[in-house]
């Protein structure tokens, strides 16, 4: 069914950023002004929504911004559109403009959002484009910022095999990805790790110390571990304390990324996958569908409703870990 009605859209970016946002920003403006469309852009998330901080766009305002990593709409978590008092102003702004349809990109914390939202009123629809670095999305193969921040990752963990190499040391790296392994798996990989830890596997450091010491043994002096930060064993300061005196070697060294790895410039398939979900983003609108995550799956586009997509977790692959175990 068409939506002829909507004259008006938004949209915004919510929760954690990360690169390729605004590839995504400048795709929803630029389609919805394609097809005849007023759009506008909200500040901060729910957050401005709130606070009416909004404004239109037109096609020149997102110029030159596909390249930068962040978002020109800023984020946030916003805890007053957990109530209910904050929903119904954010929905009187939307009425005041004639609003009536929103791409959200953002996460699982956006699309719950959304949901209740749309439960509450009817007459707004809202789709989701996958914006967070975790991966962890069900119902995409890539979420956008993914691939940049594996990137970002995997160079630094270069850098820091460099150094290994040079003095012989074992270097564990924490990585980000909240409750998902996703980021430490590929960068693992990536990077030709030792070893990786990941939340979605009991972590059984009993194994993590005999691979470490047959390494030694081998006469590999040099280690890197890649340690996810919601691994079921602690963080990489956490793991090196429990597994210290039972290593062989003792000169070991803690990194843990942090938020080097939400910035930077948006790789090319970044910032594609935003681009193309942007334009999909606004024609699922168009074509009066509401409620639906969009994703890329083997190459095609995928709605996913957001009760089934935030119920699921992404599965991480066994082959990956096995590729990690096998080339160590
Ligand atoms: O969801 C993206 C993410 O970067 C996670 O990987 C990480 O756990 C979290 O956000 C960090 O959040 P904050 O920037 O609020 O500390």
């Amino acid at each position: 069914m068409k939506s002829k009605q909507m004259k008006k859209i938004a949209v915004f970016t919510s929760g954690g950023d990360s690169p390729g946002m605004n590839a995504n920003i400048r795709a929803v403006v630029r389609t919805g002004i394609h097809f005849g469309l007023k759009v506008y852009g909200i500040k901060r998330g729910y957050e401005g929504l709130i606070e009416n901080d909004i404004a239109e766009l037109s096609s020149e305002s997102v110029s030159n911004i596909l390249q930068l990593g962040g978002t020109v709409l800023q984020t946030a978590r916003s805890q007053r559109f957990m109530t209910k008092e904050g929903r119904d102003i954010a929905y009187a702004n939307l009425k005041k403009r004639g609003i009536t349809g929103i791409v959200a990109c953002g996460g699982n914390g956006t699309f719950t959002g959304a949901k209740i939202f749309m439960e509450e009123h009817p007459d707004i629809q809202i789709v989701g484009t996958p914006g967070t670095i975790d991966n962890d999305l069900y119902g995409t193969d890539y979420t956008i910022g993914y691939d940049t921040a594996v990137n970002t990752a995997m160079s630094a963990i270069d850098n820091i095999k460099d150094t290994a190499n040079a003095h012989g040391r074992t270097f564990f790296v924490e990585v980000m990805g909240r409750d998902a392994g996703f980021i430490a798996l590929r960068c693992a990989i990536a990077s030709g790790a030792e070893a990786v830890l990941v939340p979605e596997v009991t972590t059984d450091l009993g194994k993590l110390v005999a691979t470490l010491n047959a390494n030694y043994e081998r006469k590999k002096r040099a280690a890197i571990v890649i340690i996810s930060e919601g691994d079921d064993a602690g963080g990489a300061f956490k793991v090196v304390e429990q597994i210290r005196s039972l290593l062989s070697s003792k000169d070991i060294r803690v990194t843990i990324l942090g938020h080097i790895q939400r910035g930077g410039r948006p790789t090319a398939n970044d910032r594609v996958l935003a681009s193309r979900l942007g334009m999909e983003a606004v024609k699922a609108l168009l074509d009066g569908k509401r409620g639906l995550a969009l994703g890329v799956v083997a190459g095609e586009v995928s709605y996913t409703p957001f009760e089934v997509a935030i119920k699921h977790h992404q599965r991480i692959h066994p082959a990956m870990l096995e590729l990690v175990e096998i080339l160590s």
